[in-house]
């Protein structure tokens, strides 16, 4: 991702890895566990927050790396979280908590991640606006995996699918921007489109991320193919080849198994890739794209704005 030159904040992002890695240092274990578990990342969620926290007023990156360092923190939390839900083996290239311990270390580091980055938080006397708008979203979190978790194997409408990964990933990318924002102090009506176009971009990326599921590869996603199905979370490739007659017996044959294997995901792959779902996600990606850029406030840092319009092309374009 290249965007970074555009707003010159790249000493940012060197000193939110060295934020990071002393977070994740109070603790001999939990260090030696979470070191690795934090590298790798693509830190779109700090990124979004420090390019929209120089929007207008501009602070001292002291004032905003621990914010950006606790939404980074909150996100690893719910990806250990999210890998024992979906029995992941695999992340960012590497074995997952869950099957490096087990799933009682995994929840536990998990835990321990998301206190952290709210002690981050309360020490540096963000305030409680702050600190309710991340309350906010984690829960949010939560109740997305939670309508996720309660459907499993089970259809979703374009509806339900759109809630949940509003819930489970729009919202995240959104909260960062009206985060950074507000610290910025924009005016109310700039902070809520900036905070749509993170919900725009959020919708892209968790499209483009469900496409990745089925048709990335594996070296470059870091994740094992197909994860999504097996673990019965149907998402937007499936929802529309299920609307092809021809295609959707076959589909839902695989979906009502107890088990699904590697040969009924590739089948999964091949069913999907007969209909027009991957042209249509893609499509439907990219109008969200749109929607975001169109939802950028004019009258910001130029600068910034063009950072923003890059990531959004990087969430349509990615292969990790
Ligand atoms: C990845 O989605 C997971 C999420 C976007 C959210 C997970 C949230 C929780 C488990 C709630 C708990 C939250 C905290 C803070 C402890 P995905 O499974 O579609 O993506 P993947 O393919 O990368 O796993
Ligand atoms: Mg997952």
């Amino acid at each position: 991702m290249n965007f970074i030159s555009a707003t010159g904040n790249a000493d940012d992002l060197r000193d939110l890895e060295i934020y990071l890695e002393k977070a994740v240092s109070d603790d001999i274990f939990i260090k030696e566990i979470c070191t690795p578990l934090i590298k790798g990342g693509k830190r779109l969620r700090p990124k979004l927050f420090l390019l929209c926290a120089r929007t207008r007023k501009i602070y001292p990156a002291k004032k905003l790396l621990p914010l950006a360092t606790a939404l980074e923190l909150i996100h690893t939390a719910s990806l250990v979280h999210d890998d024992i839900l979906d029995g992941a083996k695999k992340r960012r290239g590497v074995e997952t908590l869950n099957a490096k311990y087990n799933a009682q270390i995994a929840v536990l580091v998990g835990d321990y991640l998301f206190a952290k980055a709210f002690q981050l938080v309360a020490e540096n006397n963000y305030g409680d606006e702050v600190s309710l708008i991340l309350s906010k979203l984690v829960k949010n979190l939560c109740i997305g995996e939670i309508a996720q978790d309660r459907a499993l194997f089970q259809i979703p409408t374009l509806g339900e699918y759109y809630g949940r990964i509003n819930l489970k990933t729009a919202f995240f990318l959104s909260t960062c921007c009206r985060l950074g924002g507000l610290i910025s102090e924009l005016e109310n009506s700039e902070v809520e489109n900036l905070a749509n176009y993170g919900t725009s971009l959020g919708l892209a990326f968790q499209i483009v991320d469900d496409l990745l599921d089925f048709f990335g590869e594996e070296k470059i996603t870091g994740k094992a193919v197909g994860g999504d199905l097996k673990s019965g979370v149907i998402t937007l490739p499936v929802i529309r080849a299920l609307q092809f007659e021809k295609n959707s017996a076959a589909l839902k044959k695989i979906l009502a198994q107890d088990k699904i294997s590697l040969d009924d995901i590739k089948t999964a792959i091949k069913i999907i890739s007969e209909t027009d779902a991957v042209e249509y996600c893609k499509n439907r990606a990219a109008s969200h794209i749109e929607c975001a850029r169109l939802d950028l406030p004019q009258n910001i840092n130029q600068a910034v704005k063009f950072s923003l319009e890059q990531i959004a092309d990087f969430v349509i374009n990615r292969k990790w």
